[in-house]
């Protein structure tokens, strides 16, 4: 009986610990034409490296105390050397094997926020399943090209594919449509999504309603004065 409640016991505390456990993860990957270098906390971006730039990204919110790592970039660049040069070794003795290739298996488009008309947002494109990373995503506003969008690094899946995020700024307005095109070796077309500012959106309530009912109002008041004019003319008549 003790020994049971002993039992119990521990799993609760196992499950209780287990809510509370972080992953961490650090990717560094290469391909012939890309390479990913990203420190990852629970899914999120801590640091990552931009080989453009040539230098360390740190998108962390504002309430970290600032987690940086000194040489990162460094590291980094000879983590890519030393990954090209397994790569070719892999070819090499693998016989070139071919390459696996998975289109995206899953492309949604959503906001960030609750949308209301005429107030910031934020439009989200997920792309989740694919391999080999990374994706193109581009964005388009009422058919026009639209610039300024932003892209995580890829993350990867717990399955060996991987998953990236755009972004978006936006402001809702009514009827607009936006879409978000992504391009993947393994796909033949462009996955595209598309996105309507609808009027289920919430929109401050402002004079609107009030002008409405007041508008209302006066014609219904109209028409009953109009309707009684023709009862009465009708009357007259007869
Ligand atoms: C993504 O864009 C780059 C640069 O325009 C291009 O070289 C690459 O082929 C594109 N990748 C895919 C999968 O379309």
């Amino acid at each position: 009986m003790k020994m049971k409640e002993l039992l119990l016991f521990l799993s609760c505390v196992l499950s209780v610990s287990a809510d509370g456990l972080h992953s961490d993860i650090k990717i560094a990957g290469c391909s012939d034409s890309y390479g990913e270098d990203v420190y990852t906390l629970g899914g999120e971006e801590v640091a990552y490296t931009d080989f453009n730039k040539k230098e360390e990204i740190y998108p962390q919110p504002p309430f970290v105390d600032g987690m940086n790592y000194p040489g990162a970039y460094e590291n980094a660049v000879a983590q890519q050397q030393v990954c090209r040069t397994t790569l070719q070794n892999c070819r090499k003795g693998m016989k070139d094997f071919p390459l696996e290739h998975d289109a995206p298996s899953g492309v949604m488009i959503y906001t960030r926020d609750e949308v209301e008309f005429g107030e910031e947002n934020t439009l989200i494109c997920y792309v989740t399943g694919f391999y080999p990373a990374p994706v193109n995503v581009s964005w388009t506003k009422n058919k026009e090209k639209v610039t300024g969008s932003s892209i995580n690094v890829p993350y990867i899946n717990k399955d060996g594919t991987f998953t990236q995020i755009a972004r978006l700024q936006f402001t809702p307005q009514l009827g607009d449509v936006y879409s978000c095109k992504v391009e993947h070796l393994a796909l033949t077309e462009p996955a595209t999504k598309f996105y309507e500012v609808e009027t289920s959106a919430r929109s401050d309530p402002g004079v609107g309603p009030s002008v409405f009912c007041g508008v209302g109002l006066t014609l219904g008041l109209v028409g009953v004065a109009a309707g009684t004019f023709f009862l009465i003319k009708g009357n007259e008549c007869s």
